[in-house]
């Protein structure tokens, strides 16, 4: 694979499109000075009782299964199958979770954790995805004699395996949390432009109220949708150009889609970025709102709670000086304010929205309904904020090479000086960033303080060590620095929780090695190694996977 020299992601990138190809040896560059200093005379990190110790996943990333059951087609069968988006790689079997549930829910039950991240396949529950009858014309609803959508039933296999898996997972005692949406999308969604088209949105909220109708009175948590900045301000903005070139004819191999992503013009990019990130934010409050609408009338849990996965990290300036610290905080406003803010204050940040109007930027819906929007997202609110974290970014006031404007230009745009260098190309060992522990607590503040203290849920956290996530000759996975990646982040949520945020979980991002986008399986990230090369694909625990299972027996760890 071409090596990008520059990455078109900040943050998790995690969705793993378009990073550098790092790989190799197994040394550890990471720093001391990122782990977080604890409070001197803590000997033990107790964490509060009912602390969710979780492990994650996703749809596509894990079931398989991808014809079985009425499942309709995706946009990653499409980019897998048809565009050969990861090396030709694809999703078809992955772990066959799908079929193997019972027993990785036993494998869970052996590790003893409380919780287990899961998202929901919509095109399991409406295989084309249209939960209501639409003009196939105009896309408009469909209406009976009173006015009223005209439903399609649901597919009964795809309730019926998430509710075993629901059931399966409480009685084993491990709390489901269920996302819905984790970037699989049905097909013909993805070619009326996925979340940037309005009517799309519509028809996630129909999928979502059914889901919800469905297994609302048994699941006490709710992730909306994974990831706004890593999908609409990376993955769409690559989709798109996909799409483009291949209805042009043209190839779609990471190298030319990098290239023709390079050469969108700002306004092109910004246009697709600002509309498709606000369509997001809008959805996920929309499916809060239903949700507690739903609650208001009894129909789903009393007790259960809502809220977004957001892929948040505080950057950091590379040096001291103002222009660096200036830059910094506008690069902060742009990506984590631009989230957290909508979602929770019904505001988008105005620095960002001076400078952005500054330059003649805007979004292509109107401003009535921007406003409208956000109204409703400030009423919606959110029980929780979920966070994905892997690691952080630094800034300087000057672009460099090396670096990458976020949001909007590439080569030029309001932001283009600000030079946001995802740490994810530093580091030879590692592909998914630097070890960066503080970071993660200062993230975790940030939210705390900017949301007013609302409660947060780790959702996701993780790493990829190639180096080291081998079968060894004993059979075993010697996954040293996993282990240590996960212990520095549980410190630093730890003195987080401590310092006043208040943290209902984390989420140990994955469960499984599992199909890592565009990188296929090269990129392992489970606490449980999946041999892909046996038709039974053997799971085998890592070694992390037993220090893990012991801090959550002994619900904390050592602080030293
Ligand atoms: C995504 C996961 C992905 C992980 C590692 C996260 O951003 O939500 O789907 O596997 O990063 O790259």
């Amino acid at each position: 694979m071409t090596i990008p020299k520059k990455t078109l992601r900040p943050i998790a990138l995690a969705a793993g499109l378009l990073m550098c190809a790092c790989g190799g040896g197994t040394r550890n560059q990471a720093t001391a000075s990122n782990d977080v200093v604890l409070p001197a005379g803590v000997t033990q990190l107790t964490f509060p009782k009912g602390f969710l110790f979780g492990a994650a996943s996703a749809s596509y990333q894990c079931e398989g299964a991808w014809n079985k059951d009425g499942r309709g087609l995706t946009n990653w069968d499409y980019l897998t199958q048809t565009a050969g988006f990861a090396n030709g790689e694809t999703g078809n079997v992955a772990d066959d979770f799908y079929d193997l549930y019972p027993e990785d829910v036993a494998l869970m039950a052996k590790m003893g954790i409380k919780s287990f991240r899961f998202s929901i396949a919509w095109s399991r529950i409406y295989p084309t995805g249209f939960p209501i009858q639409l003009d196939p014309v105009t896309y408009q609803p469909v209406l009976d004699a009173s006015g009223n959508p005209i439903p399609v039933a649901p597919n009964a296999a795809g309730i019926a395996h998430y509710n075993n898996l629901i059931n399966l997972l409480l009685a084993n005692g491990i709390e489901p949390l269920v996302t819905l949406y984790h970037w699989d999308m049905p097909i013909a969604l993805f070619g009326m432009g996925g979340f940037a088209n309005r009517n799309v949105v519509n028809l996630f909220a129909a999928y979502a109220q059914t889901v919800f109708m469905a297994f609302g009175d048994r699941v006490n948590y709710w992730l909306t949708l994974n990831e706004p900045y890593g999908e609409c301000v990376d993955l769409d903005g690559v989709m798109t150009i996909a799409l483009k070139s291949m209805a042009g004819g043209g190839s779609v191999s990471l190298s030319s889609l990098l290239a023709e992503f390079k050469m969108l013009s700002s306004d092109e990019m910004l246009g697709l970025q600002m509309t498709d990130l606000h369509n997001y934010l809008y959805t996920s409050s929309l499916a809060t709102m239903i949700y507690h609408q739903l609650q208001a009338a009894g129909a789903v849990k009393a007790g259960g709670r809502i809220g977004p996965v957001l892929d948040l990290h505080v950057p950091k300036p590379a040096s001291n000086a103002p222009a660096d610290l200036a830059a910094t905080q506008l690069v902060n406003a742009a990506t984590n304010d631009m989230i957290l803010k909508p979602l929770v204050q019904g505001v988008y940040p105005a620095d960002v929205v001076s400078r952005l109007q500054a330059e003649g930027y805007t979004w292509t819906l109107p401003q009535t309904q921007i406003a409208e929007d956000l109204a409703m997202m400030k009423m919606a609110g959110a029980d929780f904020i979920g966070v994905n974290y892997y690691s952080r970014s630094t800034v300087t006031s000057t672009h460099t090479d090396a670096m990458f404007p976020i949001f909007g230009g590439l080569g030029s745009g309001p932001f283009f000086n600000e030079g946001y260098s995802y740490n994810l190309t530093t580091t030879p060992e590692s592909t998914n960033g630097i070890y960066d522990p503080q970071g993660f607590y200062d993230t975790l503040m940030y939210v705390h303080q900017t949301t007013g203290g609302l409660p947060i849920l780790i959702t996701e956290n993780g790493c990829s060590y190639p180096g080291e996530d081998v079968l060894d000759t004993d059979g075993k996975v010697h996954d040293a620095m996993r282990t240590r990646f996960i212990e520095g982040h549980l410190k630093a949520a730890w003195k987080a929780q401590n310092d006043g945020a208040n943290i209902l979980g984390y989420t140990s991002w994955s469960l499984l090695d599992n199909f890592e986008w565009m990188f296929g399986y090269g990129r392992r990230f489970g606490l449980t190694y999946v041999d892909y090369t046996k038709p039974e694909l053997t799971r085998t625990p890592k070694d992390s996977f037993a220090w893990y299972s012991n801090v959550i027996q002994n619900n904390g760890l050592p602080a030293n």
